[in-house]
């Protein structure tokens, strides 16, 4: 028997279906976007099998030849959104913007093939060189010096864009004379007060301009782009879905993958070691240019449960800031540290909530045996969604709804949830 909040979450996925790919949210959003697509799917596989791989299979058909997939594919031109296709020249087809997002791909496909039958096993196995390639791409390209760290070379590419993580790696993009007048679109569909700030704005300009101006050459891009960090959130989603895709490798029977993911798997726990900040105590954002910390503790850092990082030592270290993170908040997790001096609690991912973060951070503690505090993110989660609606991220001191509304990926989050079916792996 399905609730009313479930009908509205279907109804949400429905209305964003724009024919084989998901918007995140009309017209703030008007494309296919990467991990929103893989949540979205994972949505869709509480009602609808077949669209839920529909949804994978055409964010893989954007794939680029070099292994890369993309963070927004531009199926269509849309005057809603800047900045599109022109922007970024990707000379791709179809068209999509120059860099990835983090890789949960691999992980979602897991959960669909753990949870279905052989008609899910063979739509993986189609799947499964793409994916490989896909993370032969982040490990070539983002680490291209092999220490076991990926960097990123865009805020957006961590999926959490105006992040205080980034502060460090922006405050040293100069902004050049020619970079020309542009107008954004997102701070007329939503209050500016929620969305990133114009200088900031400049910045992510003056790295697609150096990307677009080397033609999307990658590890130019790694080596001497404007921007280059370690990010806790890309780094510990990669070895999930590493450690996914081997478990895919495995039930397929794709012997000549294991050995290679195996080889990721072991540099990366080395790896992550780069980005523990011993003066915080904990997995931090670092400027890979400069080595220099962020000092601030993110929603991203817990998910090093999620990856299973770190020594244990490490990892009670980071219960105990959840703890405390928690208790000088009415809603968890907060996407930065609310005793910081840079939070702020409506401004997009200086503060808020966010649904799918909760999703991942609850399942990795879940696996740590964290249950306490994985019940109370998630009961942190359900709350906000039953009193503000399915918008895109919360205030984590009032719960309000903000940014967009309607939003695909906390309605899926909502129906992995809710349901039961496909969440046997997170419970
Ligand atoms: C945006 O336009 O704000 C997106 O988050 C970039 O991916």
């Amino acid at each position: 028997m399905r609730s009313s909040l479930d009908e509205e979450a279907i109804g949400i996925l429905k209305a964003n279906d724009r024919g084989g790919f998901t918007v995140p949210t009309a017209r703030l959003y008007p494309y296919q976007w990467n991990w929103d697509s893989a949540f979205a799917a994972l949505g869709f596989a509480e009602f609808d099998r077949d669209r839920a791989w529909r949804e994978i299979e055409t964010l893989f058909e954007a794939q680029w030849p070099d292994g890369m997939v993309p963070h927004i594919v531009f199926r269509q031109n849309d005057p809603d959104y800047f900045p599109g296709p022109a922007i970024w020249q990707s000379n791709t087809e179809p068209p999509s913007s120059g860099h990835s997002q983090p890789p949960v791909t691999a992980s979602i496909v897991l959960r669909l093939v753990e949870s279905g039958g052989t008609a899910d096993i063979e739509r993986a196995r189609a799947l499964f060189d793409r994916m490989l390639a896909f993370h032969r791409w982040f490990h070539a390209m983002r680490d291209p010096e092999d220490t076991g760290l990926v960097g990123i070379i865009h805020p957006w590419e961590s999926g959490r864009d105006n992040c205080p993580d980034w502060d460090i790696g922006m405050d040293r993009i100069v902004v050049p004379d020619d970079l020309g007048p542009y107008q954004r679109r997102d701070t007329e569909h939503i209050d500016p007060a929620e969305r990133p700030s114009a200088e900031q704005y400049d910045r992510y300009l003056t790295i697609i301009k150096f990307g677009r101006e080397c033609g999307w050459d990658h590890v130019e891009m790694a080596r001497n782009g404007p921007f280059y960090m370690g990010d806790p959130g890309v780094q510990f989603i990669l070895m999930r879905a590493d450690r996914d895709l081997l478990r895919l490798a495995e039930l397929l029977g794709e012997r000549s993958a294991q050995s290679e993911i195996a080889h990721w798997l072991e540099r990366a726990r080395d790896g992550c070691q780069l980005l523990w900040n011993p003066a915080v105590n904990a997995f931090c954002a670092r400027d890979l240019r400069t080595r220099e910390f962020s000092d601030g503790i993110t929603s991203a850092s817990m998910l090093a449960f999620y990856a299973g990082a770190g020594s244990d030592e490490q990892r009670d270290a980071m219960a105990a800031h959840a703890r405390r993170i928690l208790d000088d908040v009415e809603f968890g997790f907060p996407s930065f540290d609310p005793t910081h001096p840079r939070f702020e609690s409506k401004r997009y991912w200086r503060g808020p909530v966010w649904a799918i973060i909760n999703f991942l951070i609850v399942d990795g503690l879940n696996n740590a045996g964290e249950t306490e505090l994985a019940d109370r993110i998630k009961a942190d989660t359900r709350r906000l969604i039953e009193t503000a609606g399915f918008y895109e991220y919360f205030d984590p001191r009032t719960g309000e709804g903000l940014g967009g509304a309607d939003f695909t990926w906390t309605a899926a989050v909502h129906l992995v949830w809710g349901s039961g079916s496909t969440n046997s792996q997170a419970a």
